[in-house]
């Protein structure tokens, strides 16, 4: 896996402990102006503000399993939580996860994302879906290959899911593949007998998961799966925000100038939807790529942060699966000396193109004018021509590929 999204792959979380849930964070930021008021988030975030509350005195059987004693009750309510199947646990019962569904640009991932950092829970994992099964691929693959005489590897594959963290919140939850379907069903049932929790977004209502393909009868137990365990909450609201969004702001700036940076100032502050600036660190493979500035769906750099050290193509790729908006301040205007950057440059627009990537930049001249005469000034057209379009009101509606 070249990056895992956000904290994702860090089964240990500092536990958020204070009194305020999704729904009254959602408000602050209403009545504060970041977020525009909108009745269908404010359903889903009253949702999401009682899961918050229920998971506050929720222990999984997965983890009363880990703490209890070898030989002590812990072993034989251990026995019971699995034996009898499925669901079967001490304790209060396990809180229904939550599905919100609707169409692009609802705030969907925005409120997923609100409810994650607030989540009372050190045992959480906020993952992009695909990017999910890539991971439970590669590890029935190595577990195979560590175990040729495993006759199932799915049970022990969710136990150690279930163990890393046990509170999932998956974006973009869909199946496209019949190798992910044949594994869903029994991987999510042995998931939730241990006691998950999750969440998801989606642009597909679980009912309709995997139809109209060969193979969707077979899919179709997890589907019931899924809605036992979860509530659907439809996000309708008539607004796609990523539009609004967009539209109207200035996405390449000439001169970068004080102007400029106050202009890509108040851009931050609008994608960010309130969402807290921080620090994050991409893992790339093992290696950390630090993010300074990003807050939410947004990242922030300066030119000399991302092309004047030595960075490539795997950590380019790696923001731009992970951040759906970049802004850049101060891409210059390059020349024979600055081969170095303006290779750079071409490889990270490159990455930013392909997974539709909305860049704000200020610059020192317009594209087709930043890398005339150079090594590579010839390959620079491609990358000025992909700014050009990048800068067209079709490309800010292209959905992020995230993955
Ligand atoms: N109420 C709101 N006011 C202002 N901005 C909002 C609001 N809700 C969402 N946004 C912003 O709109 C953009 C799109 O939201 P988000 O990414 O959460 O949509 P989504 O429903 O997950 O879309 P998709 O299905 O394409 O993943 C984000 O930048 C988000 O911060
Ligand atoms: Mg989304």
């Amino acid at each position: 896996m070249d990056t895992e999204i956000r904290t994702a792959s860090a089964p240990s979380q500092p536990v958020p402990q204070g009194d305020a849930g999704p729904f009254a964070v959602y408000e602050a930021r209403v009545a504060a102006g970041t977020l525009d008021r909108d009745p269908e988030q404010e359903k889903a975030a009253r949702r999401l503000d009682r899961l918050w509350r229920e998971l506050r005195d929720y222990h999984p059987v997965v983890m009363q399993r880990a703490a209890a004693r070898p030989g002590l009750f812990g072993g034989l309510r251990a026995r019971l939580g699995l034996g009898g199947g499925r669901g079967a646990q001490a304790g209060p019962a396990r809180p229904r996860g939550v599905y919100m569904v609707g169409q692009v640009g609802r705030g969907k991932t925005m409120l997923m994302d609100l409810f994650f950092d607030l989540a009372p829970v050190e045992h959480k994992r906020r993952v992009h879906f695909h990017r999910f099964m890539q991971d439970v691929h590669q590890r029935l693959h190595d577990m195979k290959v560590a175990q040729p005489d495993l006759a199932d590897p799915i049970p022990p594959l969710a136990r150690q899911i279930a163990q890393e963290a046990w509170l999932l919140c998956f974006d973009e939850f869909q199946v496209n593949d019949i190798a992910d379907a044949m594994i869903l069903g029994r991987l999510f049932e042995y998931l939730f007998a241990d006691g998950v929790v999750v969440v998801a977004t989606s642009n597909t209502r679980p009912e309709d998961l995997f139809q109209d393909r060969p193979g969707a009868d077979a899919f179709k137990p997890f589907i019931d799966i899924i809605m036992r365990e979860v509530d659907t909450v439809i996000l309708d609201s008539p607004r796609d925000y990523r539009r609004g969004g967009v539209r109207g702001m200035r996405t390449w700036i000439v001169p970068a100038d004080a102007a400029a940076k106050a202009e890509l100032d108040t851009i931050f502050t609008h994608l960010a939807a309130g969402a807290p600036v921080q620090e994050v660190d991409l893992d790339i493979m093992g290696r950390i790529l630090h993010v300074a500035r990003a807050a939410g769906p947004v990242a922030r750099f300066d030119f000399s942060e991302l092309c004047g050290r030595f960075l490539g193509a795997g950590d380019y790729l790696a923001l731009a699966t992970r951040f759906p908006n970049l802004i850049i301040d101060n891409v210059p205007r390059m020349g024979p000396d600055n081969f170095d950057e303006a290779r750079r440059f071409i490889v990270l627009i490159d990455a930013l193109y392909e997974q539709n990537v909305k860049l704000f930049a200020s610059a020192g001249d317009q594209p087709d004018s930043l890398y005339e005469r150079g090594q590579g000034a010839k390959a620079f057209e491609r990358t000025a021509s992909r700014l050009e379009e990048m800068q067209s009101a079709s490309y800010a509606q292209l959905p992020h590929l995230s993955a």
